[in-house]
């Protein structure tokens, strides 16, 4: 299990609250696999990525617009690829690749590193001054 660090922090109570709903999700993925989970109940672990994702990535994205933040189409580009990722696990998932939540999870880890420990802190700087905490 993945447990929230502060290394994962990008210091906005907001956007870490959102971030720690997103390990929780990993781990729920994580103890899916533990436990050999069906396709169904698969498809149910990412439906409920799918749906944190449109809920956490529009309330990013509407804080760049109101910001004007000069990042907004390369950040708005990656949210768009993790929903092409999702979208092909689920496809992967009809065809009754049940292997996949390896593939879920280490996407997911990716996430983390790449996306959250990255992108998401280039825009703090830009958000901390419009006022966000
Ligand atoms: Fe926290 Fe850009 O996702």
């Amino acid at each position: 299990m993945i447990e929230w660090d502060d290394k994962y922090s990008v210091g906005l109570s907001i956007i870490d609250d959102d971030h720690k709903k997103l390990i929780g999700i990993l781990n729920k993925a994580i103890y899916a696999k533990e436990h050999n989970a069906n396709s169904k109940e698969l498809r149910e672990v990412l439906k409920e990525i799918t749906d944190y994702a449109l809920k956490h990535f529009k309330t990013e994205e509407t804080y760049m617009i109101d910001f004007n933040y000069t990042g907004y189409q390369d950040h708005r580009k990656e949210h768009r690829d993790f929903f092409t990722e999702t979208i092909a696990y689920h496809d992967k998932l009809i065809e009754g690749d049940c292997q996949i939540a390896n593939e879920i999870i280490e996407y997911l880890k990716w996430w983390l590193v790449n996306h959250i420990r990255v992108t998401d802190k280039k825009y703090v700087d830009c958000f901390k001054r419009n006022g966000l905490k």
